[in-house]
């Protein structure tokens, strides 16, 4: 049911004190529902608990809706990315339910006695809106899942080193089915058992085209944090899962993944024949391969332009290189910043810095076509400043995807 006048209102006036203790809610929101339903950490991603990301990416998008209550219909093209997450994690209606009464409660330690019954109920409702808004969405990409919508076992086949420090898993189905087709560019949750007791799942975008045989995804270790003025480089907090996979998990060992699943891909169902700039910096590399791999296949004629940073080995070197020589329509520019012995300019990179727009060419960036298609993934600053160059050169938001291997919003707006 729908708002009334008064209702929006109360909600409305709510929002400065709630936005003014953000981070007081959503801890005190998580805090109060894991203890109470510790099952809900197999879910949740406990760096992300702890470092307040994902408290975070939650109240933002509540607090948005509830500023935006009489034009919701505008932030629902932002709720893919979110509702994506949700059923890659296997998110149900029933917990809808959970979340709804921590979060309210939290709402009224905070606002303590402002938050009058009248409020609550107004709170109450719009909670209820944009909840039904996000299940109705999921429904539809659970039953675009069709059986597979929940955790299934895939054994791994091969683990093949990539460049430094990252690992393809070769991923084969242990139910020995045929994989559904996925769209370039998307990812599958991983999960795995924590030494903490619960499961712990991670995103990584699939690096191969599809094929029914078996899924691949490319690994970057996560070192962790250094320490701070430390010469010994020691690491601190090293990452769970990536060190877990690279250090544990040989060819043999059994892993669970989710559908394919996220918002940032080729649309190779609507597939134009505009060129493509694929734009990666580190690992951000991996949903590269997957959209370079399928457009050569499907698309041979289709221009592909591809500028990737690294400091010192580029993931899919030789595969990149190959995809240079066998394909005409087929452009790099490698940017690498510490150079070894071995590498040789104009063959493994072009340009010896960070990577800088300014310095390619505008016939690679394809600025001269109004229909270019550019896809961008790496570290966040990395995307923002990816983002600048094409703004200042005229590229508008609707031909621009990028992808944050984190949660939440990105830190800047492609407009
Ligand atoms: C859509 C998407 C696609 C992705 N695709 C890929 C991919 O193709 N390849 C890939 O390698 N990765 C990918 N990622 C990233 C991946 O999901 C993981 O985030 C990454 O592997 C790190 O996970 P982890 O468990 O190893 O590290 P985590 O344990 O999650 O730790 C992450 C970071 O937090 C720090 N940290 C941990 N605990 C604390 C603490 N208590 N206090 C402070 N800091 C702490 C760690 O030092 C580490 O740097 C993707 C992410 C998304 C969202
Ligand atoms: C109206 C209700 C909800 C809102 C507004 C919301 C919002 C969000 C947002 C913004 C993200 C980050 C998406 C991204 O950018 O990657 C997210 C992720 C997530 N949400 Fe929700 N969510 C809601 C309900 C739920 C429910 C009911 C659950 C289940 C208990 C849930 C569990 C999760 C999990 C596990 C993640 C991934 C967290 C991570 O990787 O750190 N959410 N949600």
């Amino acid at each position: 049911m729908a708002l009334s006048y008064q209702q929006a209102k109360l909600v409305k006036d709510t929002v400065p004190a709630l936005r003014d203790h953000g981070e007081q809610i959503t801890t005190t929101f998580y805090k109060n529902m894991l203890r109470d339903h510790p099952e809900l950490n197999n879910y949740f991603n406990s760096v992300n608990q702890k470092n307040g990301r994902q408290p975070r990416a939650l109240t933002s998008v509540i607090l948005n809706f509830a500023s935006n209550i009489n034009n919701i219909t505008e932030l629902i093209p932002k709720f893919e990315r979110m509702c994506n997450k949700h059923c890659s994690l296997g998110i149900r209606p029933e917990h809808y339910e959970i979340v709804g009464k921590y979060l309210l409660m939290a709402f009224g330690e905070v606002l303590g006695p402002a938050m009058t019954p009248a409020v609550f109920a107004a709170w109450e409702r719009a909670y209820w809106i944009l909840a039904k808004m996000l299940i109705g969405r999921e429904a539809q990409l659970y039953k675009d899942f069709e059986k597979w919508t929940s955790w299934r076992k895939f054994k791994i086949d091969r683990v093949v080193p990539e460049a430094e420090d990252v690992h393809s898993f070769y991923l084969v189905p242990q139910d020995g089915k045929k994989l559904p087709k996925y769209f370039p560019g998307q990812y599958v949750s991983l999960r795995i058992h924590s030494p903490e007791g619960y499961m712990q799942a991670r995103q990584y975008s699939l690096s191969e085209a599809w094929r029914e045989d078996y899924y691949r995804i490319s690994v970057k270790r996560d070192e962790g944090a250094r320490y701070a003025n430390s010469v010994s480089k020691s690491y601190f907090h090293p990452g769970l899962v990536s060190n877990m996979l690279i250090d544990h998990m040989a060819a043999g060992s059994t892993v669970e993944l989710s559908h394919p699943s996220g918002d940032f891909f080729l649309d190779v169902n609507n597939a134009s024949n505009m060129p493509l700039v694929l734009i990666s910096a580190g690992v951000g590399v991996t949903p590269m391969v997957a959209i370079a791999n399928t457009v050569v296949k499907t698309q041979p004629s289709r221009p592909i332009s591809w500028i990737h940073g690294s400091r010192r080995t580029v993931p899919f070197e030789q595969h990149i290189a190959m995809l240079r020589r066998t394909h005409p329509n087929f452009r790099t520019n490698i940017f690498k910043t510490d150079l070894a012995n071995n590498d040789v300019v104009g063959v493994t990179y072009n340009y010896d810095f960070r990577m800088n727009l300014a310095q390619v060419s505008s016939d690679d960036l394809y600025l001269g076509n109004s229909g270019t298609e550019y896809y961008i993934c790496g570290p966040e600053q990395f995307m923002m400043e990816m983002s600048d160059y094409l703004k200042s050169q005229g590229v508008g938001a609707a031909r621009v995807r990028f992808e944050l291997f984190s949660t939440g919003d990105l830190a800047f707006k492609h407009t």
